[in-house]
């Protein structure tokens, strides 16, 4: 696997490149162009989800790049989400075998729980009143429907996303096969140190989201306040100018220094580009004990408005 940048060896003995790009909010258009430039740029770690609506163009992109002989199949890290509204075990396969389908791939490297919340299959959390969007299935039953994927060689290893520290617990007393991975939002105003450290114990690689200070995220995540730009923050342009580094790749260095695996995304080649371009350096204890400082528990994807919610047990 040439250029993946640096990796880690899962818990399921898999091994996944740190360094990924990520495709939320990647328009279709403008996907396939920017998974191709990924792929010729050196990443070897894309990162999707049947809800953003663009698996199958990030599937095209891997099939030219296959077709190209740039790379083979195996050389590609892949995960992909099931969607919250899949959640119940009678629906989880029907999410797996959609996101396969579109993709164009025999199986995902990396299947995730999208979140530990769940809606009523076929809506989403805009599509209606609380009382009609919730469902209430219990994610370690999502859990156990998703663990015959990896007997059937459909995921390689399977993980979580937006996981707090008690629901990993939890899934770890009560699972067959433990999760391999954790997707979370992580930087360096929303910290987690407690969670690093549960995961660390537990052997759960964690993936930063986000990791960029999500300049572009919908209005509806927003706190309600101005929210400060992360790769304005002054502590994070000083440690930039002294390595000759730009923010977001102090940030995504920061990630990888910590043992993070992280997935900027963006569409824009330069950025695609420059945001692997983040070998050559690493950044001091100082440097990394300055950036741990900045922790302002600081959530830019608020998801206060789902997680808190009463229909919501587990
Ligand atoms: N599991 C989950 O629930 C979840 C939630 C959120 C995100 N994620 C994953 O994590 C990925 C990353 O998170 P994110 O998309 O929220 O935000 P992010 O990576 O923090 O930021 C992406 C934004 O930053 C811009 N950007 C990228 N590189 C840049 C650079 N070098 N300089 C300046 N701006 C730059 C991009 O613009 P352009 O594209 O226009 O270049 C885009 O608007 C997602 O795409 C997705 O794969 C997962």
């Amino acid at each position: 696997m040439a250029a993946a940048g640096p990796t880690a060896v899962l818990s399921s003995g898999k091994t996944m490149p740190l360094l990924g790009i990520g495709t939320w909010q990647s328009k279709s258009e403008e996907v396939l162009n920017a998974v191709k430039v990924a792929i010729d740029a050196g990443y070897r770690h894309i990162d999707t989800a049947r809800v953003w609506g663009n698996e199958k163009e990030v599937g095209q992109a891997i099939k030219e790049k296959i077709g190209e002989g740039k790379i083979k199949r195996e050389d590609v890290f892949l995960s992909s989400k099931l969607f919250t509204s899949f959640s119940r075990p009678e629906h989880v396969k029907e999410c797996m075998m959609q996101s396969l389908a579109d993709l164009g791939l025999d199986y995902v490297d990396l299947y995730l729980i999208h979140s530990p919340l769940s809606f009523k299959y076929g809506s989403s959390p805009f599509s209606g009143t609380p009382e009609e969007v919730f469902d209430d299935v219990d994610y370690v039953d999502t859990w156990k429907a998703m663990e015959p994927f990896v007997d059937e060689g459909l995921a390689k290893s399977i993980g979580v996303s937006n996981f707090n520290s008690q629901q990993l617990e939890r899934l770890l007393q009560n699972c067959r096969i433990k999760p391999a991975v954790n997707q979370v939002e992580l930087h360096p105003y929303l910290a987690q140190q407690d969670l690093v450290d549960f995961c660390k114990r537990n052997n759960v690689l964690l993936t930063a989201y986000s990791a960029l200070g999500a300049p572009a995220r919908p209005k509806v995540f927003a706190s309600g306040e101005e929210d400060p730009v992360l790769m304005d923050d002054p502590s994070v342009v000083a440690i930039a100018k002294k390595y000759g580094k730009s923010a977001a790749q102090v940030l995504i260095r920061y990630q990888l220094d910590r043992g993070v695996s992280v997935i900027p995304k963006s569409v824009t080649p330069s950025r695609i580009q420059a945001n692997f371009d983040v070998m050559n350096f690493s950044l001091s204890k100082e440097d990394l004990a300055t950036l741990a400082g900045l922790d302002r528990n600081l959530r830019y994807l608020n998801g206060e408005r789902f997680s808190t919610h009463k229909y919501y047990p587990y």
